[in-house]
């Protein structure tokens, strides 16, 4: 994986919010082509804004964010947050406007023929495993937690990004729908080879579906790497800590199936 060249390559980076919070201080992260990179830490910890100067919701206070080797403070935010899919938390659809619609926001954006625009919808929709004649005409409030959730993977990959941004997108569901949207979502990211950062407070995800796994604390990495690596030799006393919730859970389960 190291031998590409990074997709994204954040060095240095800091945000001060107004008012004075250092919320991100001296972040280095490389994200390589076609991996899950999962951002994660206690709440506060400066996830969310990481994720946002990647394509510019937040300008960074200092470093540099590298896309495809250009500085992304260079690049003009629209194009940028096009190049990049974004699935928010929560799953951040427009309610008054249909699936269909929801789906089309960056293809529409791009002047794409209304043809076209139909075709790439329903493809999209067969993607995330709904049905287009039943779900492309419905409203968000018609779909379930899980079915807004799947549309808002398709609209993030409505313009065929090469990285996909993601904010807890699966913070919101049920138990067995999020065990099964994650599965999907990795079988959709190897068929399709775009690079992913997801932020999650939840290790247990971030060790079933991360490449690597940057554990944050207070504004900083604390430790990058990949989860066997994390559970083997954990670098700092709160990454051991952070290990220790599904390490708990899992010694739990093997109990009862004795
Ligand atoms: N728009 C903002 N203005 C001021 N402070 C903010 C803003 N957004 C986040 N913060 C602060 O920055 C820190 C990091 O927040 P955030 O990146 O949202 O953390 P996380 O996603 O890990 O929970 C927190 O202390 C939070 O209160
Ligand atoms: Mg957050």
């Amino acid at each position: 994986m190291t031998s590409a060249s990074p997709v994204l390559s954040l060095s240095q980076v800091c945000k001060t919010y107004d008012g004075g919070v250092d919320a991100v201080r001296g972040v280095d992260l490389d994200v390589y082509p076609g991996e899950l990179v999962a951002l994660t830490g206690e709440s506060g910890c400066g996830k969310t804004t990481t994720l946002k100067m990647i394509n510019r919701l937040e300008d960074a206070s200092g470093g540099s964010i590298l896309y495809e080797d250009q500085p992304v403070e260079t690049m003009d935010p629209v194009l940028l947050r096009r190049a990049m899919g974004w699935v928010m938390q929560g799953d951040g659809l427009f309610p008054h406007i249909s699936v269909a619609r929801n789906i089309s926001i960056v293809p529409r954006l791009l002047r794409w023929e209304r043809d076209r625009i139909a075709r790439r919808v329903d493809a999209l929709l067969e993607m995330v495993r709904l049905d287009p004649g039943i779900y492309r005409d419905r409203m968000p409030s018609e779909l379930s937690g899980g079915q807004r959730q799947r549309v808002g993977f398709a609209r993030a990959l409505a313009g065929e990004p090469d990285v996909l941004l993601m904010d807890e997108p699966f913070s919101a569901l049920d138990p067995v729908n999020r065990d099964l949207l994650q599965q999907e979502f990795c079988e959709l990211q190897a068929r399709l080879g775009f690079a992913a950062v997801m932020v999650t407070h939840d290790m247990a995800e971030a060790l079933i579906m991360a490449d690597r796994i940057a554990v944050m604390k207070e504004g900083e990495i604390l430790q990058i790497g990949k989860p066997r690596e994390l559970l083997d030799n954990p670098a700092h006393d709160h990454v051991s800590e952070l290990l220790e919730t599904p390490r708990r859970q899992m010694r739990r389960i093997r109990e009862l199936d004795l």
